[in-house]
């Protein structure tokens, strides 16, 4: 994990600010690291596919930023983070919504990029959603079930270096 790419420079002056703990921290330096690479798959393999590469990676790197006001879900469930992230972006503009929608991934006009930044919140630790990555591989071009196998790929290689991503992460205090 000494590769992982660095936070949007931004965003890390934020989580230096609020006082975002290491834990915290170590998450969304993960998923947004996770986030990257599907962009650069998608960006090899679906060309014409229109991205916003930058909101996916503010939007990985600051989904759970509310966990800073609501420490007990960085080890629990809760989604008392999701409203509070939202109003810790609020000087972001829209860019907030990924920390208000990252569990809302199912919402019909759910757009290309929050799923690409819900896919990276569940396959950093290996958990695979079937309904998810059917919808982000129907941003694919081409035969629906070779864009879900291309994409089962790329799922699969990122899924398999999970237990390294877990233990990195877990390294890092709650508080
Ligand atoms: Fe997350």
């Amino acid at each position: 994990m000494d590769d992982l790419r660095p936070l949007p420079a931004e965003v890390a002056a934020l989580l230096r600010r609020v006082g975002a703990p290491p834990r915290l921290a170590a998450h969304l330096r993960l998923v947004h690291d996770v986030a990257a690479q599907l962009l650069d798959w998608l960006a090899a393999h679906a060309p014409g596919l229109v991205v916003d590469r930058a909101a996916v990676l503010f939007g990985a790197a600051t989904h759970d930023i509310g966990k800073t006001l609501h420490p007990e879900e960085l080890a629990g469930p809760g989604s008392a983070h999701e409203a509070a992230g939202a109003r810790m972006l609020e000087e972001f503009g829209d860019l907030a919504r990924f920390a208000a929608n990252h569990a809302r991934w199912d919402r019909p006009d759910a757009t290309p990029e929050e799923l690409l930044v819900t896919l990276a919140d569940k396959v950093w630790k290996g958990k695979r959603v079937d309904d998810l990555e059917r919808r982000v591989a129907g941003l694919l071009p081409g035969e629906p079930w070779e864009a879900f196998m291309a994409l089962d790929d790329e799922l699969t290689r990122i899924a398999d270096t999970a237990d390294e991503r877990l233990a990195f992460q877990n390294a890092y205090p709650t508080a």
